[in-house]
């Protein structure tokens, strides 16, 4: 049979004469990626991507075709023998080229679908791990490398794409210089219990927690700068908020303090929420995400010291309020387990294939969706609990955020925190030594802490005497110590998470969709 002159490796089929008439065709057409199809309406052209889907109605076969770009349906008429037997006998994933005249059809997903003239296979697949159907959450990490092409995990990684843009067009404008930091470190920042620790050359180092430390070096060089890498802890915690390996932007600004980094805080958010409303809106819609909880993000963004959240916390009406939640998600439970039972239901009468499989998946949401609310019903009481006893000086963890950005519908910021729960580099309150100059901030809807920072210590004697209270040993740190000796000004700057605000904006329920391999504890595959 012979091929185009592009030839690719593969079978090749075109009709009705397939070889010379084929062999014209693929002279012929563009080749054109499908998000462009609406700007080819009548003409033929070719695509490249991969099978998505397919479902046949007897004189007719529907190829659902995805290139990165978008999803197109192409048509493939029974008359045509040789390309609809080879259409039907194509496998979920197989990769391809297909030649068609462009038709605008307001069912294809793109608005615009291909009536088939021509299909090279380019290698024809089988038995694909990953059906449309539901599937377990481990079986879906163990394939995470196949698993990304799903149009979800596609739409989160855009989404991550424009976050990363945006927040490093928010510094560039602003007249940061971006400086890479190291990731082998000689010592802890971030304190000594979530080092990983690697053998260098016959030295233990530790890759790096963050770049902060480096940073500051450069800001006294540059004024303003910024990192963005890979940064690592070995958390022992096995939460929907943390991952061994992360990716931190980090700026540091010479001459600020605290009041200025809040507003650079509030003004990076901002900046990346902005972006993803104006360029993701479709990647938000498919992810299921509502843009009113984003489009309400402006600034100022409310402000709490650690001592008003602690107050917050203990505040009776805070916890009649909980109270009442609590009871309403129990009145809902009640309501959703009859539903799931009506939907199995009808699942076990469901004939068609495809009515089985959106059925199937709407069960599947269903029944995650009383999971965990039957979980946050059966916590409930104890938060409640923990936000009555919490004690000024303990440090929030998780269901605390969760309970205090809660009450907010944008993020919010906490400063002050007690000096003795905080890093080492951190200044203390000049108004109460037992305080720090510090910045946290909680995403709303109990997303938890996406930026930590602070203004930092600037007197050479000040923080020798933290880092001998914290057991540090200062002959690592000399020359970290140098840049209170040469010029010390106030300085300071914070650490933006970016999986976290990626988990966030997208509305995901755990990190480990928001980075295309996930590094957890109990996960290093693929
Ligand atoms: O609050 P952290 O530990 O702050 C620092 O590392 C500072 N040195 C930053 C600075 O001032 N330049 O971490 C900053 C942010 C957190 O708010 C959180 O969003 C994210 O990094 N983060 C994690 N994200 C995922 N998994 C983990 N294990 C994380 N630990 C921190
Ligand atoms: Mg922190």
């Amino acid at each position: 049979m012979s091929l185009g002159p592009r030839r690719l490796p593969g079978f090749f089929l075109g009709g009705p004469h397939p070889g010379t008439y084929a062999r014209a065709l693929f002279t012929m057409a563009d080749t054109v990626s499908i998000r462009s199809l609406q700007e080819r309406l009548e003409q033929v052209v070719s695509i490249r991507g991969w099978l998505y889907g397919k479902r046949s109605g007897g004189r007719i076969a529907f190829l659902l075709v995805r290139d990165g770009t978008g999803l197109c349906q192409c048509v493939v008429e029974a008359a045509q023998a040789e390309l609809f037997s080879a259409a039907e006998s194509l496998g979920q994933e197989s990769s391809l080229m297909v030649t068609g005249r462009v038709r605008a059809d307001s069912r294809s997903p793109g608005g615009a679908e291909l009536a088939v003239t021509g299909l090279q296979v380019l290698q024809s697949a089988s038995d694909y791990p990953i059906s449309r159907k539901a599937h377990g959450t481990d079986f879906l990490m163990e394939h995470r490398h196949l698993w990304l092409r799903s149009p979800r995990q596609a739409a989160i990684l855009r989404v991550r794409h424009t976050l990363i843009r945006a927040a490093r067009r928010y510094f560039d404008d602003h007249g940061f210089t971006l400086v890479d930091t190291p990731i082998l470190s000689p010592g802890a920042a971030e304190g000594a219990g979530t080092l990983f620790p690697v053998d260098y050359f016959g030295d233990t180092v530790y890759l790096a927690q963050t770049g902060q430390l480096y940073l500051e070096a450069a800001a006294m060089a540059l004024g303003r700068v910024y990192c963005f890498g890979p940064t690592f802890r070995a958390e022992k915690s096995k939460t929907r908020r943390h991952l061994a390996e992360f990716w931190m932007i980090e700026p540091e600004i010479a001459f600020a303090e605290l009041p200025e980094l809040m507003t650079w805080a509030e003004g990076l958010v901002c900046a990346m929420v902005g972006a993803a409303l104006s360029e993701r809106r479709e990647e938000l819609a498919l992810l299921g995400r509502n843009p009113a909880a984003l489009e309400r993000i402006a600034p100022p963004f409310p402000r709490l010291t650690y001592s008003q959240a602690v107050d917050l916390l203990r505040d009776p009406a805070l916890h009649r309020k909980l109270e009442q939640e609590l009871e309403a998600d129990r009145a809902r439970l009640k309501t959703l387990i009859p539903e799931l039972a009506a939907l199995d239901e009808q699942l076990s009468r469901a004939r068609q294939g495809w009515q089985q499989d959106k059925l199937a998946q709407q069960a599947a949401d269903l029944r995650e969706r009383i999971r965990d609310l039957e979980a946050q019903v059966a916590q409930r009481p104890i938060h409640i609990e923990h936000a009555r006893n919490f004690a000024w000086g303990e440090d929030f963890g998780g269901d605390e955020e969760t309970i205090i950005s809660r009450q907010f519908d944008r993020p919010v910021l906490i400063t002050e925190y007690p000096r003795r729960i905080k890093a080492f580099y951190m200044k203390p309150s000049p108004a109460n030594p037992d305080v720090v100059l510090n910045l946290d901030m909680l995403a709303p809807e109990g997303y938890g802490e996406i930026i930590g920072g602070s203004q930092r210590e600037d007197d050479l004697a000040a923080l020798r005497q933290r880092m001998a209270e914290e057991g540090m040993n200062p002959a690592p740190y000399e020359w970290y110590l140098d840049l209170r000796r040469y010029g010390s000004v106030p300085h300071g700057g914070f650490g933006l998470g970016l999986e976290r605000t990626v988990a966030w904006i997208c509305g995901l329920k755990h990190i480990r969709e928001t980075i295309p391999f996930p590094r957890l504890m109990g996960r290093i595959y693929p």
